[in-house]
């Protein structure tokens, strides 16, 4: 889990509570009650998933499933809750000129500006186009690294020590990535959690790496990748 996210329910006055759930990584999951994190995943009627009055969240941060200018959006079929967010994120106020709004309590200025909406609709508009892609490069990850992967957001595998291996693929000019370390031994949270109660966060920190997965790797860099993967991965 990235700390950005216990770092908003903390920010939030909530309470935090740590789960050794990892299998969610590179999708979407069950944050709260009510409330489902989406920052990874974007697919086609996702929200049938949740209840009448959840809240579904996306996230535009540039490397996600629609990447944008950072930013994100809140989903639900629950118009009070929507007009909630839309006040909150605007000073509290109601939408519309700045001569006939009502502010209707006290919120925050963390709306998103022209731009943001501007580069994130673009890339919704080019998605399918993305995963097609995508879909082409797992399929062929998952036959000759023998995998059954299914995100289209991040393609993990497991390594012995993914530190190593990490930069021995960068050694090879290839990129990896980490997801992610176990986020209760962060300094803030240790002294709140007693390390090692995690086991298979744990372990995820230790063996998980993300192989390159985008849609902008070329046959070329694809067989790259498997290459050397097959070399140096020694489980
Ligand atoms: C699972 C998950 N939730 C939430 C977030 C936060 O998204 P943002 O960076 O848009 O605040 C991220 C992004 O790193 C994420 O991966």
């Amino acid at each position: 889990m990235p700390p950005v996210v216990p770092n908003a329910i903390l920010n939030s006055g909530n309470q935090l509570e740590f789960y050794d759930d990892t299998e969610w990584v590179g999708g979407m999951y069950k944050l709260h009650d009510g409330i489902w994190d989406s920052a990874q995943e974007v697919t086609r009627n996702q929200f049938k998933i949740a209840k009448d009055n959840d809240v579904m969240i996306f996230s535009f941060y540039p490397t996600k499933p629609i990447g944008g200018c950072d930013g994100g959006m809140v989903v639900s079929n629950n118009r009070y809750i929507i007009e909630n967010y839309r006040t909150m994120v605007n000073n509290g106020c109601t939408i519309g000129s700045s001569w006939n709004i009502e502010q209707k309590r006290v919120g925050y200025k963390m709306h998103g500006n022209s731009i943001q909406a501007l580069i994130a609709y673009n890339n919704f508009k080019n998605l399918d186009q993305k995963n097609k892609i995508l879909n082409e490069i797992r399929a062929e990850y998952n036959d000759k690294l023998n995998c059954a992967n299914t995100s289209l957001h991040l393609y993990k595998i497991r390594v012995d020590n993914n530190k190593e291996f990490l930069q021995e693929m960068k050694y090879k000019g290839i990129q990896c990535g980490i997801h992610y370390g176990a986020c209760h031994n962060n300094p803030i949270f240790r002294n709140r959690h007693k390390s090692g109660a995690l086991p298979k966060s744990e372990l995820e920190e230790k063996q998980t790496i993300s192989i390159p997965f985008h849609e902008n790797l070329t046959n070329k860099d694809v067989d790259k990748v498997i290459k050397n993967v097959k070399k140096l991965r020694k489980i």
